[in-house]
């Protein structure tokens, strides 16, 4: 029996979500600690049967619902590949990476599964990291309506990325950090649908777009010095630019009590900056920390009701690049 699995990382916004969806810039980085898996292997009878123990669903592809995200990724590799129909099969996936969280799962899920079947069928032309990110961006488009495309493009290439949302073609280009900047990321508990959030930002643009533009632009000037600090490698910049990026999402309504809480614990335990992560009203929030303050931020964020904090660390470039 041939088995064929592939994987994806979590993601962290680092600066710029919510303006990202309107044409402003914005950073993410992979986080490597956490992934999704999909293990695709040669099935016994006819027909697709798609499992999926952490989604608690287990069924056949011509039995899933239209707003199903595994049977759709696995459609859109059937479509992208030009096939009638495919072949007997069993897809399983898995993922360690928390359900509605701003991290990602939903994304690298996707990118996972279209990676593995894609290899499996023998199409490795849709097995690329740039092609996985588009066909990730159909699964997004199902889940969350109008997305910027960011989440699929950084788990499907694994680099920190800046974006910016424009046509006729995304600008994505990989941010070099010469140094090694090290991040936490704590989990409020609290789950957050990024379509809701999402949706809510774009009413209230709609009822005061004055407001919401200047705030998406003054985004977008913090993610254009955050790319330029942290390609010099500047922490303490990196961290003044995220404290005022929180700001700007606060007055976007998409911070919480919870987020507000693990941001103002991480700043009065030293951390150089501290924001939410994603669409926000819950989800993980970040914290730029250095070997100084890494211990009493972690202790700050745990005390204050973290449910998980993971470490990250922002690398300096591959020397080859995908690009
Ligand atoms: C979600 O990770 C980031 C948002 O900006 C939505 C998007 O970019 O599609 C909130």
């Amino acid at each position: 029996m041939r088995v064929t699995e592939a994987s994806a990382p979590g993601k962290v916004i680092l600066f710029g979500e919510h303006a990202v969806v309107y044409g402003q810039p914005a950073i993410a980085a992979p986080v490597t600690q956490v992934r999704a898996w999909a293990r695709v292997s040669d099935g016994e009878q006819p027909g697709v049967y798609i499992s999926s123990p952490d989604l608690d669903e287990e069924h056949w592809l011509y039995e899933s619902n239209s707003d199903d995200a595994l049977a759709a990724a696995t459609r859109i590799v059937q479509q992208a590949a030009q096939l009638h129909s495919l072949p007997a099969l069993h897809i399983r996936v898995h993922s360690e990476i928390p359900i509605a969280s701003g991290l990602g799962s939903g994304a690298a899920t996707a990118a996972a599964l279209i990676r593995a079947l894609a290899q499996h069928l023998g199409r490795f032309d849709l097995a690329s990291p740039e092609k996985v990110a588009q066909l990730t961006y159909e699964v997004e488009k199902i889940h969350h309506g109008t997305p910027s495309g960011i989440d699929n493009t950084v788990v499907a290439l694994e680099q920190a990325v800046f974006f910016v949302r424009q046509k006729p073609h995304n600008l994505i280009e990989p941010i070099s950090v010469p140094g090694l900047l090290t991040l936490l990321v704590a989990d409020t508990g609290v789950r957050s649908s990024t379509r809701e959030v999402v949706t809510d930002v774009r009413r209230r643009w709609k009822a005061d777009p004055a407001q919401f533009e200047a705030l998406f632009s003054a985004c977008g000037r913090i993610a254009r010095a955050a790319r330029r600090a942290l390609e010099a490698a500047d922490p303490g910049d990196v961290g003044r630019l995220m404290n005022e990026n929180q700001l700007l999402l606060q007055a976007m309504t998409v911070s919480s009590p919870e987020l507000e809480r693990l941001v103002s614990a991480a700043a009065d335990a030293g951390a150089l900056g501290a924001k939410l992560s994603g669409a926000g009203r819950g989800g993980n929030m970040i914290a730029l920390v250095d070997s100084s303050c890494e211990g009493a931020v972690r202790q700050a964020l745990q005390q204050a009701g973290a449910k998980r904090v993971l470490v990250t660390n922002l690398r300096p470039p591959r020397a080859t690049s995908q690009f």
